[in-house]
């Protein structure tokens, strides 16, 4: 597996991370044994970055993550590095209720968190979304004393405008911003992307298959069940959905030419943007997992670029990646 570096400041990870969340939570049901069979099977190919929430069903993915960890060989459990994203306040019912970055919060959510995980030390630890009533000074400053204590590895950053990300590395150094990235989300080109490369900063890219829209496997008749976030995600939903789907019939027809899938071509797009982008792909099932790894060996040549570019153009998609008030949480 090629590494890349997250930040100038932190250890090489693997080319692609895992993002586990789908494994617990916000994609419908998701089978236990398959998922620790998926992280299992990373580690084996070489995946040393795996991407959680401590919000990811209440600590549910966590578990799911420590429970693998303990179950693999030595030698990967030791190469692995666990990225956590606290702060999401959460309701019994499984409602959204804000985000809590005091420096008491965080400390609270990190004891929790290295509980459920098993470990001693969290590899990356960030909020995932700024709490407007908490300058990210304060939360960066309680992440950097944790860092201190040996509780912490790297901190990391999520879904921040280019002001907050000055703000926070002017406090401590930071490994990584989070945020979305694919062929249909390129928000961060024109002002975030250039100031994270500015300060030495990485980027590991989620929502790099916008969730499975661009996939090549979402269909517009796929049911969802209502706790799905797809069901309430404006890009899924009527004319927006069919636009969408016809973005990735184009998609299709460039990766049939180069005989790979389309979710290997919007993977191997994210990856060619850059060496200090760290794709988190959501694979939650083996099959999945080894379609996205088959992405590192997709080279796009600048014929692929162009009629990649010419298919999906930057703003194709119809409809905002999350609905207007999670759309308010992230800074742009
Ligand atoms: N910082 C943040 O705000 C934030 C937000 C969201 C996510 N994340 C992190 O980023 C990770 C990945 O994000 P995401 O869930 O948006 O990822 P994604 O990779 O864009 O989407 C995952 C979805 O794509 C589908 N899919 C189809 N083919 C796939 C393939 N070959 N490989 C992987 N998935 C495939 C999966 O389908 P199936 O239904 O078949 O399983 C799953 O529903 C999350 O797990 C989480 O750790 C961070």
């Amino acid at each position: 597996m090629t590494t890349r570096s997250l930040g100038t400041t932190s250890p090489r990870v693997s080319a692609l991370g895992l993002g586990c969340m789908g494994m617990s939570a916000l994609y419908g049901d998701a089978d236990r044994a398959e998922s620790v069979a998926t992280l299992h099977a990373a580690l084996d190919a070489g995946v040393t970055l795996l991407d959680t929430g401590d919000f990811y069903a209440m600590g549910h993915n966590e578990m799911l993550i420590g429970e693998a960890l303990r179950a693999a060989p030595a030698a990967a459990r030791e190469r692995a590095l666990v990225s956590v994203k606290f702060g999401a306040l959460r309701d019994p019912d499984g409602g959204w209720a804000g985000y809590d970055g005091r420096p008491a919060a965080v400390k609270n959510f990190a004891a929790y968190s290295l509980q459920r995980l098993g470990v001693d030390h969290i590899d990356v630890y960030r909020i995932a979304r700024l709490d407007p009533d908490v300058p990210i000074e304060e939360t960066v400053g309680a992440i950097a004393e944790l860092v201190e204590k040996g509780y912490v590895r790297h901190i990391g950053l999520s879904e921040v405008g280019a002001g907050t990300i000055r703000r926070a590395a002017a406090t401590a150094p930071i490994s990584d911003l989070q945020i979305e990235y694919s062929l249909i989300s390129r928000g961060i080109e024109d002002e975030i992307l250039p100031a994270v490369r500015e300060l030495g900063i990485g980027v590991t890219a989620y929502g790099v298959l916008s969730r499975g829209l661009i996939s090549g496997h979402f269909t517009a008749d796929r049911q969802l069940a209502p706790t799905d976030f797809r069901a309430h995600s404006p890009r899924f939903q009527g004319d927006n959905l069919r636009h969408n789907l016809d973005l990735v019939e184009a998609l299709r027809k460039i990766a049939e030419d180069r005989g790979v899938t389309v979710a290997q071509i919007a993977i191997a797009w994210v990856l060619g943007r850059g060496t200090d982008i760290v794709p988190l792909v959501g694979a939650r099932t083996r099959e999945r997992l080894a379609e996205a790894l088959g992405a590192l060996d997709v080279t796009l040549d600048a014929a692929d670029l162009a009629a990649i570019e010419e298919a999906v153009p930057p703003g194709a998609a119809a409809g905002e990646r999350y609905p207007a008030p999670q759309m308010a949480h992230v800074e742009r």
